[in-house]
């Protein structure tokens, strides 16, 4: 934490656990940063409160997300802003923040494309079991015999839940595996060429990959259920790149356990960084640890667009990506 200096003039600022170094030494030099996971922990609320205007936050240490409620909103009067590292924002509750007149920010567009790689790598994945397969070669059994064939994406059709900017940047890599696509939202995306599917039900039960990748929060919670895994079948393969609170983890260690499903890739679970032993124990399923978007270049333009964010609107200007509940950036209140 910045000493507190009687002719510091920099905004105070509220980081809800740990950032990237290249974050963290930039909001120290542009706000007194005071942080919610340092030694006094909740307790410097108490003291700092009513003097933070902005908040800082993303997913900690641990890969727990750090909630900004409306209760901590309510007890911070001068906030105005949040900027959030990550472009899902489920841990931020921006509809509150929209109706106290306070803007969120996430890192849209900056990583679609390394998302959407790592989306199709885990399906192929998944689909070839690579990852079993180096298990084989590293345990030393290739001497004994080849590793078993596996399925294939050659005769696969592929579904898509959500057709944003990274189920879009996931389609136009998929194209070029000369697969039929068709994806489910709630709305269709206009002028796009793949197969608009209004029930998700529908969408599992025609195809034989299903790749999920929609906001986490209320309206997708457990969206990918015992039923939606019945209807994908047991040739069916899921993929996760979303956020797991989007399935139901039990229904889903279940598909997997019982052959409800073929198998499943997934990069993200309901309570990170824990990963239920039963998905750990089973051969029919690649697991990643979140990283998705986690190589050197991205999240450092994810980070410095939560600086930039931040510094932008203290300097009287709008933010560059405020989310859909706060579009129009009020004006500033301080
Ligand atoms: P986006 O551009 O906002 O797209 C979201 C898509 O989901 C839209 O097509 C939207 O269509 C659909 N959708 C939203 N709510 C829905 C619902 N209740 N039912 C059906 N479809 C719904 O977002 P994005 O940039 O592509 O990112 C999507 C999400 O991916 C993020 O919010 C984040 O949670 C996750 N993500 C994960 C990682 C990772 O590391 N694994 C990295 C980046 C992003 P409609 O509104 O028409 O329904
Ligand atoms: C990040 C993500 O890994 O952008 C998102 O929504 O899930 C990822 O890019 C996440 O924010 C944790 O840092």
């Amino acid at each position: 934490m910045m000493p507190m200096a009687s002719d510091d003039s920099r905004p105070d600022l509220l980081q809800t656990g740990p950032l990237m170094p290249m974050i963290e030494r930039q909001l120290d030099t542009h706000f007194r940063v005071h942080r919610l996971d340092g030694p006094q922990g909740a307790a410097i609320l108490d003291t700092v409160a009513p003097h933070i205007r902005a908040i800082a936050t993303g997913v900690g240490a641990s890969g727990a997300r750090n909630n900004v409620t409306a209760a901590l909103m309510d007890r911070l009067p001068k906030l105005e802003i949040v900027s959030n590292f990550g472009v899902g924002y489920d841990s931020v509750d921006a509809v509150a923040a929209g109706a106290r007149g306070i803007v969120v920010t996430n890192t849209p567009g900056v990583l679609d494309d390394e998302v959407a790689d790592l989306a199709v790598a885990l399906t192929l994945s998944a689909v070839r079991r690579l990852p079993q397969a180096e298990r084989y070669l590293r345990a030393g059994k290739w001497p004994q015999g080849g590793f078993p064939f596996s399925p294939t994406l050659r005769d696969r059709s592929i579904g898509i839940v959500g057709m944003g900017r990274i189920g879009q940047a996931i389609a136009r890599r998929l194209e070029g595996f000369d697969r039929p696509i068709a994806y489910y939202t709630r709305r269709p995306v206009e002028g796009l060429a793949y197969a608009y599917e209004p029930d998700l039900i529908a969408l599992a039960r025609k195809v034989d990959v299903l790749i999920v990748i929609v906001p986490g929060g209320a309206s997708t919670h457990h969206m990918i259920d015992a039923a939606v895994l019945e209807a994908l079948g047991p040739n069916g393969i899921l993929v996760n790149v979303a956020r797991g609170s989007v399935v139901d983890e039990p229904a889903l260690v279940k598909a997997l356990q019982d052959g409800t499903i073929l198998a499943a890739g997934l990069d993200v679970f309901e309570h990170e960084p824990n990963v239920p032993a039963e998905l750990i124990a089973l051969d029919n399923v690649v697991l990643l640890p979140h990283v998705a978007s986690a190589t050197h270049m991205t999240r450092n333009a994810m980070g410095q667009l939560v600086v930039d964010n931040l510094t932008r609107w203290f300097g009287g200007e709008p933010p560059l990506t405020p989310v859909p509940e706060t579009p129009v950036p009020p004006v500033r209140k301080g």
